[in-house]
């Protein structure tokens, strides 16, 4: 199986995204090739519309976008790894998905619900997966925008998991904590490979806090606070 990972963290192998990701890949069971959406010059799309009516899907720009879409063309499944920025895709990554136009058709259809999509990968057939982080612990609203956004473009069935306790995965001393929440990812990651989705039990789990928002503020701004300290001292 093709596994493309789209890292969209600026903090690239740092990421704590990235570290979900990884235990998602671990249950699994597979290798993937892995993308840096920092690293790449992707323009933004020019609303041409050549991939519609000229060149049948092909972008005609010529930017890194062009190998990555090729990438995602090829990948069984495509895993978006994001943290959120503004409550929605770094704007490196946006810059990207904006371009994956290409793999719509002009063309709409009506689904069961009167929900209007384009032919292509809106249909859900690129198995898509989001997995997503953010610092504020607001498990309501934070990450609305960009589950919506990924689920239109890539179909309801993308499986979704947004941790809004992300800080928790950048500091040493949080690791008992993390612990358990990236086995449930690790068995998230099972879940999908034997059945294509996630179940509702776990998806629960997964959307919930870590830890309550009050410890959780209380912990980071601690945590912030020597960093701010240090900084103060370097
Ligand atoms: C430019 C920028 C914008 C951010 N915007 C939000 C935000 O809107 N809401 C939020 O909860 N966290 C926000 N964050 C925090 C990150 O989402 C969070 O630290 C995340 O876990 C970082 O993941 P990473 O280590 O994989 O990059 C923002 C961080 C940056 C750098």
């Amino acid at each position: 199986m093709k596994v493309l990972v789209i890292n969209a963290s600026a903090n690239r192998e740092r990421s704590a995204t990235l570290r979900l990701t990884k235990a998602f890949l671990e249950g699994l069971g597979e290798e993937a090739e892995f993308i840096n959406t920092i690293d790449l010059k992707v323009n933004p799309c020019r609303a041409c519309y050549a991939c519609w009516f000229r060149t049948n899907g092909q972008c005609v720009q010529q930017d890194d976008a062009t190998e990555v879409m090729e990438k995602i063309r090829r990948a069984d499944v495509q895993i978006w790894s994001v943290p959120l920025y503004a409550y929605g895709a770094p704007s490196h990554c946006k810059a990207l998905m904006d371009r994956t136009l290409c793999f719509n058709s002009p063309k709409m259809y009506l689904d069961g619900r009167g929900l209007a999509h384009h032919y292509g990968y809106e249909d859900g057939s690129k198995k898509t997966v989001l997995i997503a982080t953010a610092g504020l612990p607001n498990v309501k609203g934070n990450f609305d925008g960009l589950v919506f956004q990924m689920k239109r473009m890539y179909g309801e069935n993308t499986a979704a998991i947004c941790c809004a306790e992300g800080s928790l995965f950048m500091s040493p001393e949080t690791e008992a904590v993390v612990a358990p929440y990236l086995e449930s990812v690790r068995k998230a990651g099972r879940e999908y490979a034997e059945t294509g989705r996630v179940s509702d039990e776990l998806q629960s789990y997964l959307d919930a806090l870590l830890v309550p928002a009050d410890e959780y503020v209380r912990t980071v701004n601690g945590i912030f606070e020597n960093l701010m300290n240090q900084g103060k001292g370097a």
